[in-house]
């Protein structure tokens, strides 16, 4: 019963919020993976693997996630730019840059492949954020 209330809930939350809650599990994503990178945290490829889960769990629908329907304007709070719109072939490939790198991080075995492949995936994000998201505040 519980199980079955939880995911009425989730069917609930609409394109936005489920975008939303997306791209904060790739936050919490940076988080575990930036002082891996930086050094200040040992190379932990266990937690590595936990967050990418949670990510790919919290992403699973993004393909219906960009209706027309999902602009800035309406009753629910968007920071997406009207270029995902007007420029789609450039938000998918944004899309599909973040998605290859997100496998390199994936596949990195050892501390030297994740330090190799973890900038790119920060590139992706920045990349897409810049053209695609209207800063908060
Ligand atoms: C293909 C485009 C794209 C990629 C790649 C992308 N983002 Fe985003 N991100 C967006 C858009 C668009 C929004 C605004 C969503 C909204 O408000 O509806 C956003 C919002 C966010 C937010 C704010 C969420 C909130 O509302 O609290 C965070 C945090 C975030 N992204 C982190 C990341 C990180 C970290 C990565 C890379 C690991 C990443 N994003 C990759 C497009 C992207």
């Amino acid at each position: 019963m519980a199980l079955g209330f939880a995911s009425a809930a989730m069917a609930e939350m609409g394109p936005i919020e489920s975008r939303q809650a997306c791209m904060k599990a790739n936050g919490k994503m940076m988080g575990v993976m930036v002082p891996m990178m930086k050094g200040e945290k040992p190379f932990d490829k266990a937690a590595i693997d936990a967050a990418m889960a949670d990510e790919a769990a919290a992403c699973g629908g993004w393909a219906g996630w960009w209706g027309e329907d999902t602009k800035a304007g309406g009753a629910v709070e968007t920071y997406a730019k009207d270029e995902i719109w007007t420029d789609k072939a450039g938000f998918e490939a944004a899309g599909m840059a973040y998605g290859k790198a997100n496998e390199a991080v994936k596949a990195a075995a050892d501390e030297a492949s994740f330090k190799a492949a973890f900038p790119a995936l920060g590139a992706s994000c920045q990349g897409c954020h810049e053209k695609f998201r209207r800063p908060k505040g």
